[in-house]
């Protein structure tokens, strides 16, 4: 994906300005065109590496990968899910990436082709799981269509409301199908699998993995200060979010 925006983006400038082709005494392989300013100048493709340079920066390499394995009725995963991962995800999405998979403490048995569930919290919390994955695999927009579930007193009966808030294109009869459907099924056994693969194996939920990590240290502080460890563990240049502009803070508006 990431490959193919920069090559859709790559295009896209050779086809907008004149000076996009690489100058015949360019002597550098097209792997190497942005390998240094020199080369760039060389190639006479300044201007394309500074946007790759730009677009790659802001397509998160070096994003802090945390992925939280959850149960959609977990009174525990709910706060975190709420208070915790999305406003930290808002803040610092840019150097940041989330992961969702509902699924937890659920069992899974085979039954013929197919599999079936049963959940924690029971019946409806299988079905809340389900919802979840599937407008994972639908929408651009599922984090807060989750989140607006997992903080609304119903997860269930207001998944329909919280799709149509943030996503009104997300056709909900596909949703249901997806739910009902085989493939709900094999994405929630796909969840089965990436949740029986943990290493260690999950002693509870919610349960965090960071850059694909879990100890009890990185629990602990995802828990209690996810923004700082974010902001710790990324080795790009400080967001303005982490607090790496001072000049964003201290725009004030006077009281006259
Ligand atoms: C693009 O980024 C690389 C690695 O960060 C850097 O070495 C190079 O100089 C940059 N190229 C340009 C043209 O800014
Ligand atoms: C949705 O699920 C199908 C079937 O597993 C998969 O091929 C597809 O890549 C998924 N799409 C997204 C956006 O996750």
């Amino acid at each position: 994906m990431k490959a193919l925006l920069l090559l859709v983006l790559t295009v896209w400038l050779n086809t907008q300005s004149g000076s996009c082709s690489p100058s015949s005494s360019c002597s550098y392989p097209p792997s190497k065109w942005c390998s240094s300013m020199d080369s760039a100048i060389e190639c006479g493709v300044v201007k394309q590496c500074l946007m790759s340079n730009f677009t790659r920066a802001h397509q998160k390499d070096g994003a802090v990968e945390v992925v939280l394995y959850y149960e959609s009725l977990c009174p525990g995963c709910r706060l975190f899910l709420t208070e915790v991962l999305f406003p930290t995800w808002l803040m610092l999405n840019d150097i940041m990436s989330v992961g969702l998979v509902p699924y937890g403490n659920a069992q899974e048995k085979p039954d013929g082709k197919k599999y079936t569930y049963e959940c924690q919290h029971g019946p409806q919390e299988c079905l809340g799981n389900m919802i979840e994955t599937c407008i994972m695999n639908m929408s651009q927009l599922a984090f807060p269509i989750i989140f607006c579930m997992e903080s609304s007193p119903d997860v269930i009966n207001n998944a329909k409301t919280c799709a149509g808030v943030y996503d009104p294109k997300l056709d909900w009869g596909k949703v249901m199908s997806c739910v009902n459907g085989d493939l709900g099924n094999q994405l929630m056994h796909q969840n089965a699998l990436d949740t029986k693969a943990l290493s260690p194996a999950h002693q509870y939920v919610p349960w965090v993995t960071v850059n694909g990590e879990h100890t009890e240290e990185l629990q602990d502080k995802a828990v209690s200060s996810l923004f700082m460890l974010v902001c710790n563990l990324y080795k790009g240049p400080k967001t303005k979010a982490c607090g790496g502009s001072q000049k964003y803070f201290k725009s004030y508006c006077p009281n006259e």
